[in-house]
């Protein structure tokens, strides 16, 4: 698993909805809180008093308070105030539980788990569109392979397939024509740009333009953020995978759809969020089938994949992708 890494832990309006809230991440357990004052901490979710999880527990003023004992843990994971403790006695400085580096970058909360030397330079992906865009999100766990997770979003021609009956059309296509991509291959990153024909049904065309071509732009960021950007003439699409290993069997696949005028007329962009929310929705699901069934189809087979000529996007991602698993084993 790679821990050197930035993660995003979790978005600021899920703490509106669940404070504390519990997650796990290359394997570490960990608890994320928002205090009173509005201060962010990330610690292990683990009381030292008794090792239950800590997310169990509720805020107390400036802290995240142990729902078994009531010991109060602050921000830096140091324990503060316990309830039984006769007063003026200072409490043990064994009294702590693991603090966790956080940030809040692009509208959202990233944790550095890893070591700590390498965090600031590490970059956190320029997921820039989320700074002033609204958006939904939805998360996904499945048992996968994480490398190809990590390629689903830029992979361009299983749109026609996977996502036929859902955003087919809507997302334009490509038919067996040589595709040009683009591609800036980077040392961490690549992106690249391409055109897919707008076969939008009338009423898609209608709102969203007639131009014959949809211009498509992809990106990843190792080791776990991709995508997808389409580009109608006044409108725009951008979704957003985040992904990682829970635990050795297991991936988090969070999609985070931002878009651009559209049904911005609506309060609070209602019916936006609805429509996306369901088209996002949908278009994971038709992915994890895949996805899911290429690691149990390659366990029990133990075959390669067959890349062809026009899987150029793959070789290169699985290229990168290879390069810097390896940097980071050097690394750790
Ligand atoms: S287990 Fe947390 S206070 Fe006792
Ligand atoms: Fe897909």
């Amino acid at each position: 698993m790679i821990l050197n890494q930035w993660y995003l832990a979790c978005l600021p309006e899920e703490l509106k909805i669940q404070n504390p809230l519990k997650r796990k991440i290359v394997g570490r357990d960990i608890v994320i809180f928002q205090n009173k004052k509005g201060e962010i901490g990330i610690i292990e979710d683990r009381c030292c008093h008794r090792n239950v999880n800590l997310s169990l527990g509720y805020i107390k003023d400036d802290c995240l308070k142990c729902a078994y004992h009531g010991w109060e843990y602050n921000i830096n994971g140091e324990c503060v105030h316990i309830p039984s403790f006769p007063e003026g006695e200072e409490i043990p400085k064994t009294a702590r539980v693991e603090k966790y580096y956080a940030i809040i970058k692009h509208k959202a909360i990233w944790v550095w788990i890893g070591d700590e030397k390498m965090k600031n330079s590490t970059p956190i992906p320029p997921m820039v569109e989320m700074d002033e865009y609204p958006r939904v999100y939805n998360y996904h766990y499945l048992d996968a392979d994480l490398q190809l997770v990590a390629e689903s979003l830029i992979d361009a021609y299983h749109i026609n397939h996977v996502h036929r009956d859902s955003i087919g059309t809507f997302m334009g296509n490509l038919h067996g024509e040589k595709v040009d991509f683009h591609l800036d291959v980077q040392d961490t990153y690549l992106t690249g740009e391409y055109n897919r024909h707008n076969e939008g049904t009338f009423w898609e065309k209608f709102y969203f333009g007639r131009d014959k071509e949809i211009t498509t732009k992809i990106g990843f960021w190792f080791p776990g953020t991709s995508k997808l950007d389409i580009n109608f003439r006044k409108r725009r699409m951008v979704i957003y995978e985040h992904f990682y290993q829970v635990d050795e069997n297991k991936v988090c696949m969070l999609q985070i759809t931002c878009w651009k005028k559209i049904l911005t007329q609506f309060p609070m962009n209602f019916f936006a969020k609805s429509m996306m929310l369901k088209k996002s929705n949908t278009i994971v699901e038709e992915d994890l089938v895949f996805l899911e069934n290429n690691k149990s189809t390659k366990t029990k087979t133990g075959k390669r994949d067959l890349l062809i000529k026009s899987d150029e996007v793959t070789f290169e991602f699985t290229k990168l992708w290879n390069r810097n698993l390896n940097n980071h084993r050097d690394d750790s």
